[in-house]
């Protein structure tokens, strides 16, 4: 079986390298990593927040049968609510493509500001 892909470059990840993968972040204080599900517990999407450099990176995506509804700002902002109980002063940083009309969409509606462009990617930083 194959998982996943990144966000920039599409690859397929053999399941037992992200097991591995998961597991590391999951007892990684370091990571936050929180899944969005229905009532009762049909996984929607996620939010991926990673302590580097001295600010949280924020990865998020919603399921391909999900996107398209409006969920994005939801699901993101109750997960920055719970980053923000734990972390009061956390700055956070999402790297998008350029082209990723939506994630740029839902950064913004969130507050966050466009702080550099380059290589077709934005940098978003937090309100
Ligand atoms: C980015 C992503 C989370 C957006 O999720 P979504 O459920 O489709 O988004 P929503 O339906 O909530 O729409 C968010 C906004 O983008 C707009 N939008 C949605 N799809 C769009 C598209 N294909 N083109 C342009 N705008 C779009 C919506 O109109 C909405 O704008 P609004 O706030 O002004 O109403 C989803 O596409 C995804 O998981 N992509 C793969 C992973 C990824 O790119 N993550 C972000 C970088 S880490």
């Amino acid at each position: 079986m194959q998982f996943l892909y990144s966000s920039f470059d599409s690859w397929a990840i053999a399941t037992d390298e992200h097991e591995r993968w998961l597991a590391e972040r999951l007892s990684d204080e370091r990571t936050l990593l929180l899944v969005a599900d229905t009532s009762p517990g049909l996984p929607v999407g996620k939010a991926r927040f990673e302590h580097r450099d001295g600010s949280w990176r924020l990865d998020y995506s919603i399921g391909p049968e999900f996107r398209e509804l409006g969920l994005a700002a939801k699901m993101l902002g109750s997960a920055l609510e719970q980053l923000r109980h734990r972390r009061p002063d956390a700055r956070l940083r999402s790297e998008v493509k350029l082209s990723n009309a939506a994630a740029r969409r839902t950064l913004a509606r969130l507050g966050f500001r466009e702080a550099a462009t380059a290589d077709n990617r934005s940098v978003y930083e937090s309100p």
